[in-house]
């Protein structure tokens, strides 16, 4: 086998033992029950990975019939509501419906035209990465009681050799200038998903950044002045959303000493938005995220991470479920920035302010419905992935989008100010 073919191999292998970790200790519940409405069960997304697996490599690429035919309604995406996917074959039935189109896939990658074919097969690498993390959430929903607990979902292809550093110098507390720049936005390297192409310039001005995310410490401030019930700090929709969830600590809250350096995790948009305001200050940009993450001071672009080329090692930063949960927000020295800007990879995803949009010549890949189906103006970006995010689907370029209501995701978020310290108005955020 080519070079290219086994590490290829070696990816799609590492990341499947990942996944069959989080099998490992499923109760019954746990694989086939809803643990929130807008998600499916654990077992739906195992079987998911798997059609999905069959559907481009097996079907699209190798011209071959589809192993998985008689579960494709019900592992389609597009095929039942949520609510009608909890009748399942059982686990080991998915388990081997996995490795019987793994077995097939092999086969094919012996003969594969691989440098025609593998933006598609890197594509499908990071499709099991993402429903991993869903796969993640959805266990720590059914395991963390609402607002407040802990718990620890390991699985990980990597081993912790290196124990975590027991103390490190926090991060700077203030906010880090930075100067204006014009980057280049986006990523056209071949694992790059079609919402971060093409990459294109753009004039980013002077801003204020916090060095890390907002912490459980810092949050405790918000919900202590009774943030969660004063309409002043929320925007219109987000007070709209309040009003209706009525909730009061982020979904994730663990109430522990410990705990106050942890970011916040388990936060809406419309929380992220209303603390920033609580604080004078706002949410981010994508751009600006990106700039902050991709750019150095003076305008160097520092490649798809903070840290340059090489793809996250764990001291640089808390993901692909190597520690299980989040971690305090200075635990990472290793993986800041110039600026001394921390955790921007892992830990939590941050809600920015942008809505998920196309990026001007946008082309779908490798269909309609993978981004283009929510360029909605109903979706808020993210950055920076979590600690449940795999190593192969984060980059400082990567977009991911939710709903802003909704908060069961691993997501933080950290705040900015303009330069000249002025702030939009609620009414003019848009
Ligand atoms: C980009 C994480 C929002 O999981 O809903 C998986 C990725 N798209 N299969 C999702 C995705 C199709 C998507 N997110
Ligand atoms: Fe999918």
């Amino acid at each position: 086998m080519s070079e290219q073919r086994q590490q290829l191999r070696h990816h799609l292998e590492a990341c499947r033992a990942s996944t069959l970790q989080l099998t490992a200790s499923l109760t019954p519940a746990e694989y086939d029950q809803q643990a929130h409405p807008d998600f499916s069960p654990v077992g739906w997304h195992l079987g998911h990975i798997a059609l999905t697996e069959s559907r481009w490599i097996l079907q699209h690429l190798a011209g071959a019939d589809c192993p998985l035919a008689a579960y494709h309604q019900l592992f389609a995406a597009d095929g039942l509501p949520k609510a009608a996917r909890q009748h399942l074959p059982d686990l080991p039935q998915v388990l081997e419906l996995l490795q019987a189109v793994r077995q097939r896939v092999w086969g094919y990658l012996g003969i594969a035209p691989l440098d025609q074919q593998l933006r598609l097969w890197l594509w499908l690498l990071q499709h099991e990465c993402q429903h991993a993390e869903t796969i993640s959430l959805v266990l720590a929903l059914h395991r963390h009681p609402v607002g407040n607990g802990e718990f620890k979902i390991q699985n990980s292809e990597f081993k912790v050799s290196t124990p975590l550093p027991v103390s490190c110098p926090a991060a700077p507390a203030a906010p880090v200038y930075l100067p204006p720049t014009t980057v280049t936005l986006g990523y056209d390297g071949v694992e790059g998903l079609d919402n971060e192409r093409p990459v294109h310039r753009v004039k980013v001005k002077g801003f204020w950044l916090d060095p890390y995310p907002v912490t459980q410490g810092e949050f405790r401030g918000f919900m202590a002045a009774g943030g969660y019930a004063h309409s002043d700090y929320w925007s219109p929709q987000g007070w709209a959303w309040q009003q209706r969830a009525q909730v009061s600590r982020p979904r994730y809250w663990c109430d522990q000493p410990a705990r106050e350096d942890h970011p916040v995790c388990g936060v809406s948009y419309y929380e992220a938005e209303a603390y920033a305001t609580f604080v004078g200050k706002r949410l981010p940009t994508e751009v600006e995220w990106e700039r902050a993450a991709g750019w150095s001071a003076v305008g160097d672009q520092l490649g798809p991470y903070p840290w340059g080329q090489a793809l996250p090692q764990i001291h640089q930063a808390n993901l692909g479920g190597q520690v299980g949960q989040t971690t305090p927000v200075h635990h990472y020295p290793a993986g800041q920035t110039d600026l001394g800007i921390r955790d921007l990879i892992g830990n939590v995803w941050e809600w920015t302010a942008s809505w998920f949009e196309p990026y001007p010549g946008f082309q779908s890949f490798p269909y309609g419905g993978y981004s283009a189906a929510y360029f909605d103006r109903q979706h808020r970006v993210l950055r920076g992935g979590s600690w449940a995010t795999r190593p192969w689907a984060l980059r400082s370029t990567l977009r991911n989008w939710y709903h802003p209501y909704v908060r069961e995701i691993f997501a933080g978020f950290r705040c900015a100010q303009d330069a000249d310290g002025s702030l939009p108005t609620l009414r003019e955020r848009r």
